[in-house]
């Protein structure tokens, strides 16, 4: 995209998280004003590197490592005040000084120690009909406390400590009580060291709360640029995702609006992140999934293993059909292509370019999980190409089997390639791709 373009961007995964958007979220917000997250929690791990040095991200805004932006966290995200002030903490340690650059949403709402606590006990029972495979974050009762509405606690609320205080011991007694049923065991929440340590991380947040809706609709009314910082992935959607292996809130585009609190007119550009290959961390259909040597090898090249929870991630091969479906769900104009460098050195490269359900063709994926863990994928084999790419800055200097791979995930999602990444730094970036692939489809249809 460049510069001169107005309108606001959204940076966005296609698949089950970890595409590489911290990167892509800080390579792109020097042309912004505003690095705005709408969704999710502490459950995302956005890696930044800058130099030598690796950032991983949770619940800050990757742009928090640029001062001179402003960072917002909107009220879609749940917080979890002890997580985020680690994370301030954290950063100015390392010489990174968070201030009056960082906005809290007063509307957000806060994951408290019990949400935590549920998310554990529910991963590990045995009697709960099935884990998710969560980061055990407090993600999903911190949601479901949100749609119950009684019992969720907002961050204007910690800001009333006083008026807070009496319901909130009515809160942890009942979910003492209620924890204790369900999970069969004694649970322990001390309600005063609960009231004392969220009293005083509520002083230390107070600084940073305002109407961050207000905030970014005056910056959209004044012409100020936003860049808004999705997190989880497409597949992970609580509407549109793989269900019920999904985390709890709105991971696309789409959910910008009332994650952010801006109208839906508001995003113009969406800018798909996804890996050359595919990934997942937790439980769940993965219909491209390499349980073999080659997922092994993609996992040791790639590094993969997780920013937030250092799991091994499950690897395999570029899912066409998610990518294109994703793309389609969310609106994206373009896609940032993660990891080619991870692909350098196999015989063979493969991408999954249609299903097949019950012996029928299928093209996207079905709703049911049942439905989906028995789709078989059909597989495309491309030729590999043993080049070391991780120094190459366009894309004429790639080998021809990479272009050649390249132009074959552009077709199959059906939106054009702006970015591709050939390692984790900056600097291992080719940006403005797109022309270049036009420019070689040209040739080659030629
Ligand atoms: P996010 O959650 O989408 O921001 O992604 P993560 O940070 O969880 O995971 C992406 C990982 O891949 C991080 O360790 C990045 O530093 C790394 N990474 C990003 N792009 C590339 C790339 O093109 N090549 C390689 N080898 N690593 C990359
Ligand atoms: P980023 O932003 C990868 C996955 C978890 C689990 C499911 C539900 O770094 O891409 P949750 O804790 O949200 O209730 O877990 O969703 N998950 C992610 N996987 N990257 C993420 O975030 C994820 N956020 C949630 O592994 O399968
Ligand atoms: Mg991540």
């Amino acid at each position: 995209m460049s510069n001169s373009e107005q309108g606001h961007t959204c940076v966005v995964g296609l698949a089950w998280g970890d595409e590489g958007k911290g990167k892509i979220v800080d390579l792109l917000c020097e042309c912004y004003d505003f690095v705005v997250r709408f969704n999710g929690g502490a459950n995302a791990g956005h890696t930044v590197c800058i130099g030598d040095e690796s950032f991983a991200l949770h619940l800050l805004p990757s742009g928090v490592l640029h001062p001179e932006k402003t960072s917002v966290v909107g009220p879609g995200v749940v917080i979890d005040p002890s997580a985020i002030l680690e994370e301030i903490d954290g950063l100015a340690k390392r010489g990174v000084r968070v201030g009056e650059n960082l906005r809290i949403s007063d509307r957000a709402h806060v994951v408290m120690p019990y949400h935590k606590l549920e998310d554990q006990l529910s991963e590990s029972s045995a009697q709960q009909g099935g884990q998710i495979g969560t980061t055990a974050r407090g993600i999903g009762p911190c949601y479901a406390d949100k749609m119950r509405r009684t019992s969720a606690v907002r961050i204007c609320d910690l800001m009333n400590f006083d008026s807070l205080e009496p319901r909130l011991r009515e809160i942890v007694c009942a979910k003492r009580v209620g924890l204790s049923a369900v999970y069969g065991q004694d649970v322990v929440l001390d309600v005063d060291v609960i009231i004392a340590s969220l009293r005083a991380d509520a002083a230390r947040l107070k600084s940073f709360v305002t109407d961050t809706g207000v905030l970014l609709q005056e910056a959209v009314a004044t012409g100020r640029r936003i860049l808004f910082e999705g997190a989880n992935g497409t597949l992970l959607d609580i509407d549109h995702g793989t269900y019920p292996y999904v985390t709890s809130s709105g991971t696309t585009a789409n959910s910008v609006a009332p994650g952010a609190g801006v109208s839906a007119r508001t995003v113009s550009h969406v800018v798909g992140v996804t890996k050359a290959y595919a990934t997942r961390v937790g439980r769940g259909p993965f219909v491209s999934e390499l349980n073999n040597e080659i997922g092994d090898h993609i996992r040791t090249q790639g590094n993969e293993f997780g920013t937030t929870t250092g799991r091994p991630r499950r690897c395999g091969w570029f899912d066409a059909v998610v990518n294109r479906y994703s793309a389609s769900l969310g609106g994206v104009t373009e896609i940032a292509l993660m990891h080619l460098d991870t692909l350098s050195g196999f015989d063979e490269v493969g991408m999954c370019v249609g299903y097949r359900l019950d012996g029928r063709d299928i093209t996207t994926p079905p709703a049911h999980v049942d439905q989906l863990e028995r789709v078989e994928p059909v597989f495309e084999m491309f030729p590999g190409w043993s080049e070391d790419v991780s120094r190459v800055g366009t894309i004429e200097e790639l080998p021809e089997n990479a272009k050649r791979y390249l132009r074959r995930v552009e077709s199959a999602v059906g939106v054009p390639i702006t970015i591709v990444s050939v390692g984790p730094e900056r600097s291992q970036t080719i940006i403005g791709a797109t022309c270049a692939m036009t420019e070689v489809n040209d040739a080659a249809s030629s």
